[in-house]
Formats: structure tokens, C-alpha cells, sequence
């Protein structure tokens, strides 16, 4: 079968894009645009190789899914059918996890400012973890478990100085980040000590998360190492068992045809080589070892498919295809400067013939999808299909200049349902208050 370089979706017996096994086409004809599609078997496929991989060379690790990257009920759903725990970052996506019905147990609840509300929220539901990213967090924990007389089960945050951003992965002397207690600075020795006198808090190990969308193995290696060494380090001055080591999430994905990730395995192979290599060296007990991946699980599952609009031709400077959607549904671009690309759903294999700019239709000149998109003739009323769309997109989205957010639409073994239904102008002005 054909499929579409380099993000290998299948086409459809018509020659379309197909998503999970449904002709693009047909899906913006029962749905809409825009419309934000999972294709669930990427989805389960990504879940798996971590699980795998992980299961291949460590036998005490677990994989979560850093919901961040999508939360919506049902990701938290298939994620955990699939074997996963779920890492949730707020009371919102800690009520979401529940509503989709997630034991408490499986979640693992990060933060670096969880309120009040959301520690007594995190308590009362009996979340399987706390990473506590503080000691504004720990003070909480402790005031709170002696008032109801709950247990909280924790991880430490720590900052251990790796830049995973520049080329080569650099330690660096100090660590100038909102998250964690520094390694460097003698902030994270300082939250083991006092952890581990609590009394109705448990320490159960550290964790760290460095970065985000990254290619090179070595921050990975470097911040493994640095945890472990901490973690003999505690075990020999404080004698504190680090039972469980929480490496965070990171792994890039490929979002244009030149991007090279690494292989999840390869990743994990990496991490789990240096969490083996020096616990033996420190004579550690092995702890269990967590990832907690976000986008390498849900983002290359997912495709927007936008329908084109008004075409612009600035002779000489630009052509402007705009599309239904833009920065409200889609705010990486503008965000971080995130490149995409996209092909023409109905002819996906169509040779690209010019270099456009898709633009988003909210009120900015800065709200372009993509800067340089190559694509075929394109006609208003094309359907217009974005890949990897399926992390920090709509979990991201928002409803500036009042567009209502689209739809998500799982499809898989040629059937598609709604997930998310698409909001309405209703939904909009639910919560104003008409003076
Ligand atoms: N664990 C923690 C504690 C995190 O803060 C994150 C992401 C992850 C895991 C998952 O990382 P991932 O595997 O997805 O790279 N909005 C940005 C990305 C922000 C990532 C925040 N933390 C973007 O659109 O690129």
C-alpha cells in the first residue's frame, strides 16, 4: 500500500489521505473542519513500543503518559488500556483522568505550583504519586496529610543543571528554572533530608524531566546519571532508599520529512544502560524506573484536516492559503516558531508546485501555521491535512477572537467517533454573565 512520506499514512482505496483507516474526505464530511483526528492504532502503536521496549531490557519500569500532551478522556482511556499509568499536571487534568476512569493509583501528579485545592484534591482521590516540585508543596503535604490523617506517596523534582537545547548537551553550574529543587545548589540534598523525617509522607524516590522534544541522547544519559548519582549520594549520607527513579518525558518526534528521532527503543536502551551501569557501580538496589512520555506517544497520531479558504497572491513576495483554523487551535507555531507540514488530502501525492504560507484566521499577522508550505495548485474548498498534530495542540488550544474549539475524532479500523465534540457558539457565551 501507499503511503504518505515521511509520516507513512496509508491513502485510501481512492487515492485520499485515509486516518485509522477512514478517507480523509469522508471524515470532514461527517465532522467538519477543522478537525483535530487520532489515528488510534498510532496511538496504541506508540503506547506499545515504549511498554515493549521498556519491558525488553529492565524489568521493573513502567511507562506513563504525560497527559499534557493531550488531555482528554479518551487518550487517558487508551493509554491505559494499553498499559500505561498517566502523569497529570493540574486539578483539571487530575478530574479528567478520573472522569475517563483512571484508578487513582495510576496517576502521578506533577506541578511546580499545585495549589491548596489541588494537594487536598490530589489527597482526597488518593493519587499514586506526588511529585513535589518544592518546599512550598512539601509544607503543604505536611499540613494537610496530619489534618485528614491521609498518606502521600512522593517523588522529589529535581533540577539536576543538563540543557538539552544546545547541540551538545552542556552541564551547566547553575540552574535557572522555575521546576524542581537543584541538584547543584544543595536545594535537593536539603528536600531529602527534610522529606524523609515526615510522617505521614512517604519518600519514594526522585525524579526529573529536562526537556522537551529532543533529539540527542545524551541530556538524557546525562540526567540519568546525574539522578542516580544523587540517589547513592542520599542512599550514603542520609540513608535514604531511592526505590523508584522517574526520568521524565522528552523524546522528539518528526514533525518535517528531514527530522531524525531517535527510536523509542533507542531511547530507552540509552536511559536504561546508565540507570543499570551505575547503580551497579554505586552497589544501589535497582529501583523501578518510570518514563513519562507526552508527545512521542500521541503526537504523530494526530492530523489536523483544515479546509482552505481565501487564496492571496502578493506578486513578487507571498502567496497567503488561509485555512479554517489557526493559533486558537493551534498555537505552536506562533508559540515557538514549530514548523509542520501538510499535503492536500484529496491528492496527497500531488507534486508540489509552490511554496505558500498557510495562515490561521485569527487577528495577527503572526498567526501562520506553516511559513514555507510546499504544495501542489491549491483551490478554496481543498482540504488541506497538517501532520503530527496530536500533541500540545489542542490540549493548548483556546478560543481567542471567540472561534470554538474543533472536534477530535478517533479513527481506527476504518471507523471514526467523536471524542471531543466540537464547541458551538453556545459554549462560548456559557459562562458570560449578560449585564
Ligand atoms: N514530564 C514532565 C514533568 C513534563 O513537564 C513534560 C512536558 C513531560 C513529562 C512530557 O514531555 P514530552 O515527552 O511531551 O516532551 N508545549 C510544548 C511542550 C511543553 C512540554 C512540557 N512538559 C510544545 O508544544 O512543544
Amino acid at each position: 500500500m501507499r503511503t504518505i512520506p515521511p509520516h507513512a499514512f496509508p491513502a485510501s482505496p481512492r487515492g485520499h489521505l485515509a486516518l485509522g483507516g477512514v478517507d480523509a474526505l469522508d471524515l470532514i464530511r461527517e465532522f467538519g473542519t477543522p478537525l483535530h483526528v487520532l489515528d488510534e492504532d498510532r496511538l496504541r502503536g506508540n503506547c506499545r513500543e515504549y511498554r515493549e521496549a521498556l519491558a525488553r531490557v529492565y524489568g521493573n519500569g513502567r511507562v506513563l503518559f504525560a497527559s499534557k500532551a493531550c488531555c482528554i478522556a479518551a487518550t487517558c482511556q487508551i493509554v491505559h488500556q494499553e498499559g500505561l499509568g498517566v502523569d497529570i499536571a493540574s486539578g483539571g487534568e487530575l478530574y479528567t483522568a478520573l472522569h475517563a476512569g483512571i484508578p487513582a493509583a495510576d496517576l502521578v501528579f506533577h506541578g511546580s505550583n499545585k495549589t491548596r485545592d489541588e494537594v487536598e484534591y490530589g489527597l482526597r482521590a488518593g493519587v499514586g504519586r506526588f511529585v513535589v516540585d518544592n518546599t512550598y508543596e512539601l509544607d503543604l503535604l505536611e499540613e494537610l496529610t496530619a489534618r485528614t490523617a491521609a498518606r502521600a506517596e512522593i517523588l522529589l523534582r529535581l533540577t539536576p543543571g543538563i540543557e538539552p537545547h544546545t547541540h551538545k548537551a552542556i552541564q551547566t553550574g547553575g540552574v535557572d528554572s522555575k521546576f524542581g529543587f537543584g541538584i547543584l545548589e544543595g536545594a535537593a540534598y536539603q528536600a531529602v533530608a527534610r522529606a524523609r523525617a515526615m510522617e505521614r509522607v512517604r519518600l519514594r524516590g526522585l525524579h526529573a524531566h529536562i526537556g522537551s522534544q529532543v533529539f540527542d541522547l545524551e541530556p538524557f544519559r546525562l540526567e540519568a546519571t546525574a539522578l542516580v548519582d544523587f540517589a547513592a549520594r542520599i542512599r550514603d549520607e542520609l540513608d535514604v532508599t531511592t526505590e523508584e527513579l522517574n526520568l521524565g518525558g522528552g523524546l522528539g518526534i518528526r514533525y518535517l520529512s528531514t527530522d531524525e528521532p531517535p527510536a523509542k527503543a533507542a531511547y530507552v536502551n540509552a536511559v536504561i544502560d546508565v540507570v543499570r551501569a551505575r547503580v551497579d557501580q554505586h552497589r544501589l538496589t535497582p529501583p523501578k524506573v518510570f518514563i513519562e512520555p507526552g508527545r512521542s506517544i500521541v503526537g504523530d497520531a494526530g492530523v489536523t484536516l483544515y479546509t482552505i479558504g481565501a487564496i492571496k497572491t502578493i506578486p513578487g513576495v507571498r502567496t497567503y492559503v488561509s485555512v479554517d483554523g489557526g493559533m486558537y487551535e493551534n498555537p505552536r507555531p506562533a508559540l515557538y516558531g514549530a514548523r509542520y507540514e501538510a499535503v492536500l488530502a484529496e491528492r496527497p501525492f500531488a507534486e508540489p508546485t509552490q511554496t505558500v504560507a498557510v495562515a490561521g484566521r485569527c487577528c495577527e499577522s503572526g498567526d501562520v501555521l506553516i511559513w514555507e508550505a510546499y504544495l501542489p495548485d491549491v483551490h478554496s474548498g481543498d482540504v488541506l491535512a497538517m501532520f503530527s498534530t496530536g500533541a500540545y495542540t489542542y490540549s493548548m488550544a483556546g478560543n481567542y477572537n471567540r472561534f470554538p474549539r474543533p472536534a477530535v475524532v478517533l479513527a481506527g479500523g476504518g471507523r471514526a467517533r467523536v471524542v471531543v465534540e466540537r464547541e458551538g457558539y453556545d459554549d462560548l457565551v456559557r459562562k458570560d454573565v449578560v449585564l
